[in-house]
């Protein structure tokens, strides 16, 4: 063949490549992305909730409990993992860190090595008899010294007769697989694997650590707020980063600005400003102004126990309050939590609950006849 016809050849054969990989590339991109329409914008409407876009990756991003988290770098750097159980509120870090704990310790042998079953996944007897006793005993190749992990998230969704079938073989199988479980209630988890594993209580996050990740996350995603909105998702978030994240993203779908006006509306919470004001006329022992802002959240359709919830949560840090008046008046929203919670959610209790706080700052003669 003539040299100018392997051009022509060539030619072809590089532009075909050219269309081909053209063709490839929106597709590769949409099944990254799961499931997309093949037109190529799945990247802009398959987005992922930050939650998970912003789920750390290595013990350095996970936020709070210092001290547990300084351990588990420990182990992770010096590869001896014991079981342990976290345990702690929901949306704190827990399922995250031993995630980060496994791939620091296992590196590229994470997907043979990690065994993960959480509360979706079948986890009676049978479970642990077939499925964890096999994985325990097959043999897959690590960096030297490290183990295999089994993940046992939500632990305490798991039946007491399966925990019962985990004891040996946490025993037998411990010089080559180690368990991490994690948990939002220890007490759920019986005495003899709580004895088998170092447990690491998880507390709820502080303000300040959430304010610091809620600010990262609204320079990466070039967030518009201003600072009450920023207050505003940390007070309704009680220390759950999950949540402080979900409301976050939320408001800025919602609204496109964080304001404390616009997070209350997303998060669906009595305004604590409106709850400050009834407090402060309690304090002046003015009963109708209180009741007339009460009637106004009753009417918003705020049930009794989200105003006493958030009563107790406005008085707990309210600085106008001197100490023997705060604890007198926590004691007695505590008290009306509880009739609350019994069925008794009706705006006569949460009256009553004024009148006596009310009654608190009048001066006793007063009262005499
Ligand atoms: N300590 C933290 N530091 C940074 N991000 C966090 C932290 N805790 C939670 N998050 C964020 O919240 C999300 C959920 O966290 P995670 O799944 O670890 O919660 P959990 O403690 O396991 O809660 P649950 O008890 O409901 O299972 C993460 O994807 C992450 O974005
Ligand atoms: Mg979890």
């Amino acid at each position: 063949m003539p040299p100018s016809h392997y051009g022509f050849e060539d030619k072809r054969v590089s532009r075909l490549a050219h269309l081909f990989q053209l063709l490839a590339a929106p597709m590769a991109s949409s099944s990254a992305k799961g499931k997309g329409p093949e037109n190529g914008t799945a990247a802009a409407t398959y987005e992922l909730p930050w939650v998970e876009k912003y789920r750390p990756q290595t013990l350095d991003d996970v936020v709070g409990n210092t001290e547990t988290i300084e351990r588990l770098k420990v182990i992770a750097r010096d590869g001896n993992c014991p079981h342990f159980i976290i345990s702690g509120l929901p949306g704190i870090g827990k399922t995250t860190s031993i995630h980060c704990l496994a791939h620091q310790l296992l590196g590229d042998g994470y997907k043979e090595g990690v065994l993960e079953l959480n509360a979706s996944d079948e986890r009676g007897i049978d479970v642990v008899r077939n499925k964890i006793k096999a994985f325990a005993q097959k043999k897959v190749t690590l960096p030297p010294g490290r183990h295999k992990i089994v993940i046992l998230d939500e632990a305490d969704s798991m039946t007491p007769g399966a925990q019962q079938a985990l004891r040996r073989t946490m025993e037998i199988y411990s010089n080559s697989t180690r368990f991490c479980l994690a948990c939002n209630m220890s007490n759920k988890i019986i005495e003899p694997i709580q004895s088998r594993c170092a447990i690491l209580r998880y507390s709820k996050l502080r303000d300040s650590e959430i304010l610091k990740r809620l600010l990262e996350i609204c320079e990466m995603e070039k967030v518009q707020y201003n600072d009450d909105g920023l207050t505003a998702l940390v007070f309704t978030s009680e220390g759950d980063m999950r949540q402080a994240i979900n409301n976050l993203q939320s408001t800025y779908s919602g609204f496109g600005f964080v304001s404390g006006e616009s997070v209350f509306k997303v998060c669906d919470q009595p305004h604590p400003v409106i709850v400050q004001a009834i407090i402060r006329s309690c304090i002046k022992g003015d009963i109708d102004s209180a009741m007339e802002k009460l009637n106004e959240l009753w009417q918003q359709g705020y049930s009794a126990a989200d105003i006493v919830v958030t009563m107790f949560r406005v008085t707990k840090t309210f600085d106008e309050l001197p100490e023997y008046t705060k604890l007198e008046y926590i004691k007695e929203i505590g008290f009306t939590h509880m009739r609350i919670l019994e069925g008794v959610g009706t705006i006569i209790q949460l009256a009553g609950l004024l009148a006596r706080l009310c009654k608190l700052n009048i001066k006793p003669a007063l009262f005499q006849v």
